[in-house]
């Protein structure tokens, strides 16, 4: 037995350089608060309280070595819903969360909608939609078995019932159906950008969420514009989560598809990380 201040302090030290200090603290008390249920107010209530070292030692040696402490719990948080995550589905990001806020603002009037989200992975995107547009019938496409599952597990751990579809997107498919709303989170970070990323992300998170050539970066854009053209509704809506350093491109990309209704966001850190498409009555879209 360790006292919590004493662990802390453990943690400090032995994250050094690895993580900045303010980090140390917050992953330190998400972990002994998912495992023992103490907060910070506790430890500046009860420094010397003690508790059992095992779990927090073997997750310091693995921090050590850049795993997520997502991936450490099995746990994120995704606005304000609780996801399992591993190492087969992308840690759900918070820029991701923007999109889905834009999406339910715009839609949430709305009484009947069926919306697709394209490249699922944990299920982040198309679970907190079923949650907050509880009207929606919500599917959802990925190509990783395993990361369906888990989407499957969160679905249910949170109760909305989502249609999940196993797919690669990269390939011609027929949904046979017509959506009022598609969103994407594609793999977007070109090869190149990879020595920009941390070591967390390149040796734990999944490389197929992540990454496209630099010979073709918005091939998944392409096929999801190419997609949601044949299969939405009039006033059909493309969400898109995008890449801050390609909006050059997708703007070229947009002009080549004949797509003029459209918007761009940028995040709260001024990037721009979002992209609206909107189908005109005519079925082209027009501004
Ligand atoms: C950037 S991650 C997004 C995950 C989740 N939607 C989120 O926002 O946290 C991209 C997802 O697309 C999936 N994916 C990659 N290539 C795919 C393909 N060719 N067909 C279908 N899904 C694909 C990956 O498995 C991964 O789950």
């Amino acid at each position: 037995m360790i006292s919590i201040k004493d662990l802390l302090n453990l943690f400090f030290q032995e994250l050094n350089g690895i993580y900045p200090k303010k980090e140390i603290e917050a992953i330190f008390f998400r972990l002994i608060d998912y495992w023992y249920n103490i907060n910070k107010i506790d430890l500046i209530l009860h420094p010397n309280f003690t508790i059992d070292e095992t779990k927090l030692l073997n997750a310091l040696q693995r921090l050590k070595k850049n795993e997520p402490w997502q991936y450490i719990i099995g746990q994120t948080n995704f606005y304000g819903l609780q996801f399992g995550v591993n190492p087969f589905v992308l840690i759900p990001r918070p820029e991701t969360e923007e999109l889905v806020e834009w999406i339910i603002k715009d839609n949430k009037y709305k009484n009947q909608l069926e919306i697709l989200d394209i490249g699922t992975g944990s299920g982040a995107i198309a679970v907190s939609l079923a949650d907050n547009l509880r009207f929606a019938t919500v599917s959802a496409i990925d190509f990783s078995e395993n990361a369906l599952k888990t989407a499957k597990i969160n679905a249910d751990k949170n109760k909305v019932s989502i249609n999940f579809i196993k797919q690669d997107i990269l390939e011609d498919f027929n949904c046979n159906k017509l959506f009022d709303i598609i969103v994407s989170n594609p793999p977007y970070v070109r090869n190149s950008e990879k020595k920009l990323m941390h070591k967390n992300v390149l040796d734990f998170e999944p490389s197929s969420a992540l990454f496209v050539s630099d010979d073709d970066p918005l091939i998944f854009y392409d096929k999801i514009i190419d997609f949601y053209k044949q299969n939405t509704r009039t006033g059909g809506l493309l969400y898109l989560e995008i890449n801050e350093f390609l909006k050059n491109d997708l703007e070229k990309l947009l002009f080549e598809k004949n797509i003029e209704k459209y918007q761009f966001r940028k995040d709260i850190f001024d990037k721009w990380r979002m992209l609206k498409i909107i189908k005109n009555d005519n079925g082209s879209i027009l501004s």
